[in-house]
């Protein structure tokens, strides 16, 4: 797959075949995160990667789906649910850059499993106390995000903006997504 293709198709799944992702996978994609580049090269971060049934299980409830759309749209039933987690975390030693160095991480993360044909859905939205008691996260540790993964059962599309201009995803009859991104002479200009 070129490199454009991936970043096309990597978008974010919030429904999924209920096959496991591989642990070579996972471990792929958090080897590349391991050495991926970060703020005075700290390497502040740390990893969960949750692949139990039960740990799995247990997170279904404390993650919230698509904030644009209603829970009967945007939230996984049984039997569509991400079949692993990767949980994000900054040590105390985390310095200013280190949200950079997160969104460099998840980023690696994603795009790797995607290149395994792995969806993902990178999520903020979580019951952070809940989540560092269940996985025993040390209290001075900052979970700062999760990300959902799984083999995707829908599709999502890039589109334009629509002449009102919203930026609000949606679905259409089928639950497959359509993601309005502004237009690249809108955001980019050179000097
Ligand atoms: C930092 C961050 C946090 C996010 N948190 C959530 C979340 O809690 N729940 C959710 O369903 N999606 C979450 N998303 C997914 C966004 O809604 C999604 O990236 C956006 O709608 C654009 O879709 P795309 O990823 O397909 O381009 C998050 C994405 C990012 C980058």
């Amino acid at each position: 797959m070129d490199l454009h293709e991936l970043y096309v198709g990597c978008r974010t799944y919030r429904r999924f075949t209920q096959e496991k992702v591989p642990e070579s996978v996972i471990r792929e994609a958090l080897e590349n995160a391991r050495i991926a580049s970060c703020g005075k090269n700290a390497q502040t971060l740390r990893y969960i990667a949750v692949t139990s049934p039960e740990g799995v299980r247990d997170l279904q409830g404390l993650v919230k789906w698509a904030a644009a759309l209603p829970p009967e749209i945007g939230t996984p039933k049984e039997g569509e649910q991400p079949t692993a987690f990767i949980l994000v975390i900054k040590t105390p030693e985390s310095g200013a850059f280190s949200d950079v160095d997160v969104g460099i991480a998840v980023n690696t993360i994603v795009t790797s499993c995607w290149s395994h044909g792995v969806g993902s859905c990178l999520m903020g939205a979580i019951n952070i106390p809940k989540i560092k008691e269940r996985f025993h996260v040390a209290e001075e540790d900052t979970l700062r995000l999760a990300i959902a993964l799984g083999y995707p059962s829908h599709s999502s599309t890039i589109v334009d903006l629509p002449a009102d201009g919203s930026i609000h995803y949606y679905v259409d009859e089928k639950r497959d997504y359509y993601v309005p991104k502004r237009a690249f002479d809108d955001v980019v200009t050179f000097a």
